[in-house]
């Protein structure tokens, strides 16, 4: 008995060997099954002496083993997944689960893409403190204590003296009091106003943006808007300059776009105007100029602010700006 199995170990080696991915389960059933080659000598182990039982019976065990663990090494060998096994059959061609893939907020995008085409016009990019005194905010911008101008900021207030900045104007001066023009700079960042609806967040994006040189005019101001607005919307948006009041320009400027999303016509977005205003903007008062120790008979300028939020709104179409800030990724991960 003892030959036999020897035998039959070494026909069972040497045909796995051979046996290609098919002839696997053909292979285990006529060796390992419960009907097998090996069951049937097993059987014989009844007639064996009483002496030699034991040893012919580990010797067995012992064969059988190694030759299942040949198996399943051939099998893996052949990429053969579960032959002949009771569980699902591994599909390898399924397509593994994917890590979701974050991206820049769309607050963040649209600074980008602001910041982008203002540096493709030679603007460099300073940024500022978020935390202003008074002075840089609204005294050096012509806005003194008691200026009713103060009264649309709405100020957080960190000390008598220490403010979260209003706007992104401070920049102007905190630019004009470093460095001699000529000067072209825009200024992105945060801004604080204590406000809050569909329109206002207590915290919102702008861009501020100045030209101070030589005969600047506000030709200029309109070149380097049109430009602005042509990449930033479509090269054919409609631009409108209307009069306003900023303590720190004059003239100043509103500016408007045809509505982009009536395209002029009317309707809720811009309040049947068929116009939308995305900017402040002006001529540097003189009055700056002298806080900052510039000669307004030599050098002129412009400046512009403009709220991101503002113009990702009107870019996507989004009637409420709170969803910017909640955080919810099924609006987030449209962008
Ligand atoms: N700072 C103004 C605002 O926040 C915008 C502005 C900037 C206007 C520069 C004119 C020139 O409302």
């Amino acid at each position: 008995m003892e030959e036999e199995l020897l035998r039959l170990k070494a026909e069972a080696v040497a045909a796995l060997a051979a046996s290609g991915k098919d002839e696997l389960e053909p292979f285990r059933v006529k060796y390992l099954g419960r009907k097998g080659l090996f069951t049937s000598v097993m059987r014989q182990l009844g007639q064996a002496s009483a002496e030699d039982r034991p040893r012919l019976g580990k010797l067995a065990n012992d064969i059988r083993q190694e030759l299942e663990l040949t198996f399943a090494a051939r099998l893996e060998e052949l990429g053969g997944g579960n032959v002949g096994g009771s569980g699902p059959r591994l599909d390898l061609t399924l397509p593994g689960r994917t890590e979701p893939c974050g991206r820049p907020h769309p607050v963040t995008q649209v600074m980008e893409e602001v910041c982008g085409i203002f540096e493709g016009l030679g603007f460099t990019v300073a940024e500022g403190p978020d935390v202003e005194t008074d002075f840089y905010n609204f005294e050096a911008l012509n806005i003194p204590p008691h200026h009713p101008a103060r009264d649309m900021h709405d100020t957080f207030y960190v000390s008598d003296s220490l403010l979260l900045r209003t706007h992104t104007s401070p920049m102007q001066i905190r630019a004009m009091t470093e460095q001699q023009p000529p000067l072209r700079m825009i200024a992105p960042g945060k801004v604080y106003r204590c406000d809050s609806d569909i329109t206002h967040t207590p915290m919102f994006h702008q861009v501020e943006g100045f030209l101070v040189d030589r005969k600047v005019s506000f030709a200029d101001l309109k070149g380097v808007l049109s430009v602005f607005i042509a990449k930033m919307f479509h090269s054919d948006t409609a631009i409108r300059f209307r009069p306003s009041f900023f303590p720190f320009t004059e003239p100043s400027a509103e500016v408007d776009i045809g509505c982009v999303i009536c395209g002029g016509k009317g309707c809720r977005v811009c309040k049947q105007t068929g116009w939308l205003e995305i900017l402040g903007a002006g001529m540097i008062d003189p009055a700056v100029f002298a806080k900052v120790g510039y000669d307004s008979e030599q050098y002129s300028g412009f400046a512009f602010g403009l709220g991101i939020e503002r113009i990702a709104m009107l870019k996507y179409g989004i009637t409420d700006i709170r969803l910017y800030y909640e955080n919810d990724l099924r609006f987030l991960s449209q962008f």
